[in-house]
């Protein structure tokens, strides 16, 4: 086990019969749950937690991505779902030690924040294809390494329903059962 990414197969299916994963053009996007199959959202609610939305990241081949951590606590998950992306991988980086690295702060397409990292500031400590679905790391610095192929990866953001984030390891705990 490690504290980025931690493959789970939840045996339900992710996504409403009809709706296209294939569909959506646009870098980053969010769609509301009323995409995702009842079946998940029944157990996603089992386990106490609620959808704040589903992020769309759409890249083209070879597509070069900055290195980024989402805003938020510095450990915190979500569920990611990759359609395509052939052997396209997840990395995630650390910033070097005694070095003063100043993060960017951005403004992504779908109003959030994110700090961006500049690569010679940061050292990669882990590299990982993601699933169907993952729990990813996304507190980290990270960034994707495209293949040949177009990539979608549906990012299922959620709350406790006490509207708490949970770290990674709080949230394989949470979803034990499930590990491949
Ligand atoms: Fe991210």
């Amino acid at each position: 086990m490690n504290n980025y990414c931690m493959d789970i197969d939840l045996g339900t299916p992710f996504l409403v019969e009809g709706f296209n994963p294939y569909s959506i053009s646009k870098t980053h996007s969010i769609l509301d749950q009323s995409v995702i199959h009842s079946d998940l959202l029944s157990l996603l609610d089992d386990l106490d937690l609620k959808v704040i939305y589903i992020e769309v990241f759409f890249k083209h081949p070879f597509e070069k991505n900055p290195i980024h951590a989402d805003d938020g606590p510095s450990d915190m998950s979500k569920l990611n779902w990759i359609f395509g992306g052939g052997r396209s991988v997840m990395n995630w980086w650390a910033p070097k030690i005694g070095e003063q690295c100043k993060p960017i702060e951005v403004v992504t397409d779908i109003n959030s924040s994110a700090l961006c990292y500049p690569e010679d500031s940061v050292d990669l400590v882990h590299t990982q294809p993601i699933g169907f679905p993952s729990i990813i790391q996304s507190g980290v610095p990270h960034n994707i390494t495209m293949g040949n192929e177009p990539r979608w990866c549906y990012s299922l953001v959620f709350f406790t329903k006490d509207t708490r984030r949970l770290t990674f390891v709080q949230t394989i705990d949470l979803f034990k059962k499930y590990i491949k």
